[in-house]
């Protein structure tokens, strides 16, 4: 019996693609960058899974092209790269990795909040351009942390767990409560988390830390505009490790520059990988370049995990993760 066939965009760590090719026959684009569109497009059509990263547009024109892709595993947590109505229609399962990334990214926003709240990579730029004249006693003063307000804007795992750090740093938490558990009128956590529920504007008002780890989706795109900002404390800030387009950039960098926020923290951008402009010469933002998962054991365990769906949904059982929009998708026999 010919072995399945599955493409795989990026070059995944070792081991778990030695897994997938016991099973398979790999045909891996072993490059740094993202396949290009048209190739994309081409292969799709001769596979029967896809193991491919949040950089790959798996839109309607790509999954149309898919004939006989049974399985899309994204090795990522945010899975808006994909388009679900697309694969839905054809039966295909969509797959993502949670749980094995929510310490590395609840622990990189807990970098970005201490590092834009104590000035870390604004001390680092100073030293390596030799201002630094001595010890004062009134020098790059930042904001302590402990009873103060940390506002999350999507609760899910990831939230969760940067709500459970703060604990230790002493502040209090407040969160949006998804739309799902708004409709539903529940919102709060019976975990230990002594997390209060607010609504969207008080939280912005109130909270001295805003970090988002909200999905990508048309509700989320933009939510935090002009508008928003605004409603924002002067001596707040803004953390952003979900994905880039939920924050309008121009609007933010507007903000920063004025002052009208006390800073900011990203690792992520509305178009990935240009910044834009208006942010780089600010010292009240600190700029990583998407890696929010980015840990050895992490990334090593996405793409784990990615493989381990792709087999199972090859070999005719339910994949561990599906995405929640597609549960109910039929195995394949
Ligand atoms: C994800 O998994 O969605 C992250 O953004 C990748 O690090």
């Amino acid at each position: 019996m010919s072995r399945p066939k599955v493409l795989v965009t990026r070059l995944l760590p070792e081991k778990p693609l030695d897994v997938l090719r016991e099973q398979c026959a790999v045909d891996l684009y072993d490059k740094h960058d993202p396949m290009p569109r048209e190739l994309l497009i081409d292969k799709v059509g001769k596979v029967d899974a896809v193991i491919c990263l949040l950089t790959d547009g798996m839109d309607r024109g790509v999954i149309e092209k898919a004939y006989s892709v049974r399985a899309i595993c994204d090795v990522s947590v945010g899975y808006n790269n994909v388009d679900i109505a697309a694969a839905r229609e054809r039966s295909i399962w969509v797959t993502n990795t949670p749980d094995v990334l929510t310490d590395a990214t609840a622990n990189l926003t807990w970098a970005l909040i201490l590092g834009i709240t104590r000035r870390v990579a604004e001390g680092d730029r100073l030293i390596r351009r030799g201002g630094w004249t001595g010890f004062r006693f009134d020098f790059l003063l930042g904001s302590d942390l402990a009873g103060k307000r940390l506002g999350i804007i999507g609760m899910g795992r990831i939230g969760q767990a940067v709500a459970r750090r703060a604990l230790a740093f002493g502040m209090e938490i407040v969160y949006l409560p998804s739309s799902r558990k708004r409709r539903r009128g529940v919102s709060r956590f019976d975990d230990g988390l002594r997390a209060t529920p607010l609504p969207f504007d008080e939280l912005m008002r109130t909270s001295d830390i805003v970090a988002l780890h909200c999905p990508l989706t048309p509700e989320t795109h933009h939510l935090i505009d002009d508008r928003a900002l605004s409603l924002m404390k002067e001596t707040a800030y803004l953390i952003n490790v979900a994905r880039g387009p939920v924050v309008d950039e121009v609007a933010l960098a507007k903000a920063l520059r004025a002052r009208r926020i006390a800073g900011a923290g990203l690792d992520v951008f509305e178009n990935e990988p240009t910044v834009l402009a208006d942010l780089l010469d600010l010292d009240n933002v600190v700029l990583l370049p998407h890696i929010g998962s980015a840990t050895v054991e992490t990334r090593t365990a996405m793409a784990q995990l990615a493989v381990d769906n792709c087999l199972a949904i090859l070999n005719g059982k339910r994949p561990l993760t599906p995405v929640p929009e597609l549960t109910d998708l039929p195995v394949y026999s």
